[in-house]
């Protein structure tokens, strides 16, 4: 990462960090900010910042170093994508941590972030620095000239990355402009894709299953049946949240193609997009089956799911990580969709985007909790997301399928 304190560094860092490990690269990122905190205390004044003030920038060297050694030594461990977190301001340092890198065989690739507007910077001081330990208990206003007196001293040496220091992607302006320079290949032209798309604006996103279908009372999996009695409460329950919780206001309504998440949909009067992407995990030859039946009649396959329920592909059908990929599209459109979006699907496909937006091991997935008839708020937070359940019944007197 490149750029000045409060440009959404982090933010970015952690938005790629889970995308990725997400897809399954093994991903980590490395917080030279943290270090410096862990070693040096965090309650320092501007003053350490300073480029003139030699022990200050003799600490910051060191914590740096410590960083990116923990870094390469990560690296030499099987980490695959690790992104060092820092403001690497200056040309000297760039060169310092990209040659040390390339030694290794590593690829490098910079992002950095620029941004003039005062009121976005502004409002990212306010909201994500002042909750940083560096000003615990200090008062708020003293607090935000200290930190943009720290920004002083980082611009009195910055350097925007150059054509010549290698492949690099600048985001102007919280997406307005994209540079992309000198990339090439699949992964950086992946992360390129993914940083055209997101952007730092919370809005919740509602996950929740359909309602009870008739397949879910008889404990069959698959198959594209309506709604039970009870799914059919349900939708109704289901409107009266989303009435409560937007009103009129804007709301982005997703559902699969199946019978069940429309019919769930239709009482929200809201004309929903239908994503194949969405259909729950293909149970292949084990479609409308019960567990029984398939524990009884394909007990091979069976003991296999239960050995490793991620990767097991039914027969002729899908496994947990089929799943995960078919449902990149989605998660790009949800990172790019600035309206609150409301999610009708399946309870394997749930489970892959709660893993996604809640930053889970993708190997979770499958034993993630996704129970009928609850509605999931997911509030996307600074460096994460928060979480609400809301149970809105009725209670199911099926047998739910396990997914
Ligand atoms: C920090 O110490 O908070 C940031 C370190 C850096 O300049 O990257």
């Amino acid at each position: 990462m490149v750029g000045l304190p409060a440009r959404g560094k982090t933010h970015i860092a952690r938005r790629v960090s889970r995308y990725l490990s997400w897809l399954g690269y093994r991903t980590r990122v490395f917080n030279v900010g943290n270090y410096r905190r862990q070693r040096v205390g965090s309650q320092k004044d501007h003053t350490f910042f300073d480029p003139r003030n030699p022990e200050g920038s003799s600490a910051r060297r060191e914590v740096a170093m410590a960083a990116l050694a923990d870094m390469l030594a990560w690296y030499a461990n099987g980490g695959e994508v690790g992104l060092y977190d820092a403001t690497n301001s200056s040309l000297e340092r760039r060169r310092l941590v990209a040659d040390r890198c390339r030694a290794e065989g590593l690829e490098v690739v910079f992002v950095e972030s620029i941004c003039e507007d005062e009121e976005v910077i502004a409002s990212n001081i306010r909201q994500t620095k002042l909750h940083m330990p560096d000003y615990a208990g200090m008062d708020p206003e003293e607090a935000v000239e200290d930190f943009q007196a720290r920004i002083g001293h980082y611009e009195s040496v910055y350097e925007t990355v150059g054509e010549d220091e290698g492949a690099c992607v600048k985001l102007i302006d919280v997406g307005r402009k994209l540079v992309a320079n000198r990339i090439s290949g699949y992964l950086p032209s992946r992360l390129v894709y993914f940083l055209m798309n997101i952007h730092p604006i919370p809005r919740p996103i509602y996950l929740t299953r359909h309602g009870e279908s008739m397949h879910n009372t008889e404990g069959r999996i698959g198959g594209d049946s309506g709604l039970s009695p009870a799914g059919s409460r349900f939708s109704q329950n289901l409107a009266r949240f989303v009435e409560g919780e937007v009103g009129e206001g804007e709301l982005r309504v997703w559902t699969s193609t199946l019978r069940r998440t429309l019919e769930s949909a239709r009482p929200l009067g809201r004309t929903p997009v239908e994503w194949r992407a969405l259909d729950e995990i293909h149970a292949g030859d084990c479609d409308g089956m019960t567990y029984e039946q398939i524990r009884d009649d394909m007990p091979t396959a069976f003991a296999a799911r239960a050995d490793d329920k991620f990767d097991y592909r039914y027969p002729r059908g899908e496994s947990y990580r089929d799943v995960i990929r078919r449902l990149e599209p989605v998660i790009v459109e949800l990172e790019r969709e600035r309206a609150p979006v409301l999610i009708v699907a399946h309870q394997a496909v749930l489970r892959a985007l709660y893993a996604y937006l809640m930053d889970k091991p993708p190997r979770d997935c499958p034993h993630l909790p996704m129970p009928l008839h609850t509605v999931l708020k997911l509030t996307p937070t600074t460096y994460g997301c928060s979480e609400e359940r809301f149970e809105l019944g009725p209670v199911t007197g099926g047998k739910d399928s396990p997914a």
